[in-house]
């Protein structure tokens, strides 16, 4: 585990691909993208080569058929959904390096170019399937649309190709019915192609067990899963949209979309290198791979990607990490649509400030795959009582106190007493601190630090009582005004726009993301040096906002 002032080698940092196909809600902010960018903007403040990619995943019948619903050309259809989630994104301040799409050029010809290599090392052979057909419909019906009840648990309404209730790819759906139409499915024959998972058994239990860096909860229900047999992946589907296979005997043919959607990864990496001529292969296994996922998607992570890398001879080397984490509960109940129980990115963004959303996200998301919850009066407290009354306070406070009574001018400390010193250490030794904390990918627990570092602050405040003390108000302000920078460089991974703010009002000219994570611990604001205006960073939120947001849930103020 890297931590600061070492010697760092480079990072690809992946987020799981949205599906093109609706839009971002909070659900996969908090389980994937904010935590993969909060670790990505830390580690280029600490100077690490890093690099944060994802990709519209483009493919698949239910993209096909909501095209056809929405009279568009699956093509347009995607690009629409590319196009919008992107921007979602960027208004969160989710800083991607790179954001492509699974139907690109570039996927389509890597990913044909690693079934070939499957194919010619002998992970691959077909064999005739017995599959569901809509006689209604007219179409091949993949798993996810069909219907049914869960062989191994019993559980009603999960798709067949994978239980909600207990994670475990199903056999056989029983009771079939048509996800488009709700008929009873027949069953047409048609020819296949397998990647053969299961004799991957031994090396992917070797892989969980020596790779230290997985989630060991995680890991272990992994190998349950790889002891109780592994079956072989189908990995093609009788479809018009898809990457086609590319075998003369396969005309019609197409990949299934978690056949090519990981793959991703590394196409995306390699075209986006190849813009600056480096070589993306030696890049990519020269580098730490993270992963970051939620926990719906660990089959396909933790067994069918390592697999599939593996019959590649290891040509591109296995994820280093995978962090993984749960669902997102909204009032402890799962998102749902058409429950109205869901939040979509861009109305929270509209609404707030994005930084609210990442900062209360960050303050309950866990290293683990335990769900969390999303509560609406939780939330303003969080904003309210945390982020305004302890961060915004204390930095409005050094800030505009520096500006009454030294005109904006840092003032030149004289003699430290021991609040000083005490202070100072604590600036000395908190990016050590924290930057370990968010090395191990400890989101929650780092921001706790901070806010404690904040809260150490305005107690030195309150204790040494610049207003009246005017003999040691120089040396207060001094180590205040220093404080706030730390503070300001610590959250940027956490509330990036409004650091750019904190860092305007330091009066500083270069920008606040460039900055260097080490330099937290350094008192690097002189005597003499100008703050800029200054003026409250954060608005309150209001408790007849929060209210009507509940409302819209069903719920009522109490
Ligand atoms: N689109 C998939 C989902 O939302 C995730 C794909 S992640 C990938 O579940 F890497 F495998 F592409
Ligand atoms: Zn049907």
């Amino acid at each position: 585990m890297p931590s600061i002032g070492e010697e760092i080698g480079s990072a690809v940092v992946t987020s799981a691909l949205p599906y093109a196909n609706g839009e971002i809600h909070l659900g996969h902010v908090a389980s994937t993208y904010l935590p993969a960018d909060i670790f990505t903007r830390y580690s280029r403040l600490n100077g690490r080569k890093i690099y944060h990619i994802s990709a519209s995943d483009d493919f698949g019948t239910p993209v096909l058929i909501n095209a056809e619903r929405e009279k568009k050309t699956p093509g347009d259809y995607v690009a629409f959904w590319n196009k919008r989630d992107y921007e979602d994104f960027k208004n969160l301040g989710i800083s991607f390096d790179a954001f492509c799409r699974t139907s690109s050029k570039e996927n389509c010809e890597f990913v044909q170019y690693v079934f070939k290599r499957l194919f010619k090392n002998g992970h691959i052979y077909d064999q005739n399937v017995i599959q569901f057909y809509c006689q209604f419909d007219n179409k091949f019906l993949p798993d996810r649309y069909v219907l049914g009840k869960c062989p191994y648990c019993g559980a009603e309404d999960q798709y067949s190709d994978l239980c909600e209730r207990c994670g475990r790819v199903p056999d056989e759906i029983l009771d079939p019915r048509c996800g488009i139409c709700g008929n009873k499915p027949i069953k047409k024959q048609s020819k296949h192609y397998f990647f053969n998972l299961s004799s991957f058994s031994n090396r992917l239990k070797t892989w969980l067990n020596t790779n230290s860096n997985l989630q060991p909860d995680v890991k272990n229900y992994v190998i349950n899963w790889i002891n109780d047999g592994l079956r072989d992946w189908d990995i093609t589907r009788d479809l018009s949209w898809g990457i086609p296979v590319p075998l003369p005997e396969a005309k019609g043919k197409v990949f299934y979309g978690w056949f090519d959607n990981h793959l991703c990864y590394i196409s995306t990496m390699i075209s986006y290198l190849q813009q600056s001529g480096i070589d993306g292969k030696a890049f990519w296994n020269s580098s730490e791979i993270y992963h970051f996922i939620g926990k719906d998607i660990v089959y396909h992570h933790y067994l069918l990607l390592p697999a599939m890398r593996m019959g590649l001879d290891t040509e591109y080397k296995l994820p280093d990490y995978i962090p993984t984490r749960g669902h997102l509960l909204l009032h402890n109940q799962k998102l749902s649509k058409s429950r109205n129980r869901y939040i979509g990115l861009r109305d929270f963004t509209t609404t707030f400030v994005p930084d609210y959303l990442r900062f209360y996200l960050s303050s309950i998301t866990p290293y683990s795959q335990t769900d969390i919850n999303f509560d609406w009066d939780v939330f303003s407290e969080k904003i309210n009582n945390e982020l305004i009354a302890n961060i915004g306070n204390f930095i409005n406070r050094a800030l505009s106190f520096t500006h009454k009574t030294f005109s904006g001018m840092v003032p030149d400390p004289a003699e430290y007493n021991s609040d000083d010193n005490f202070s100072l250490s604590e600036i000395g030794a908190i990016a050590r601190e924290v930057g370990c904390l968010l090395s191990q990918l400890e989101i929650d627990k780092s921001l706790k630090r901070i806010l404690r570092f904040s809260g150490h602050f305005n107690q030195y405040f309150q204790i040494k009582q610049p207003w009246a003390h005017r003999q040691t108000a120089n040396t207060t302000l001094f180590i205040a005004v220093n404080a706030v920078r730390s503070i300001a460089i610590m959250l940027e991974p956490f509330i990036p726009f409004s650091c750019e703010k904190i860092w305007c009002q330091l009066g500083m000219t270069d920008s606040i993301h460039q900055q260097s994570w080490s330099s937290v611990s350094e008192i690097r604001i002189p005597a003499g040096h100008l703050l800029g205006k200054v003026e409250p960073i954060f608005t309150k939120i209001d408790r007849e906002v929060i209210g009507q947001h509940k409302e819209v849930l069903g719920m009522h103020n109490g």
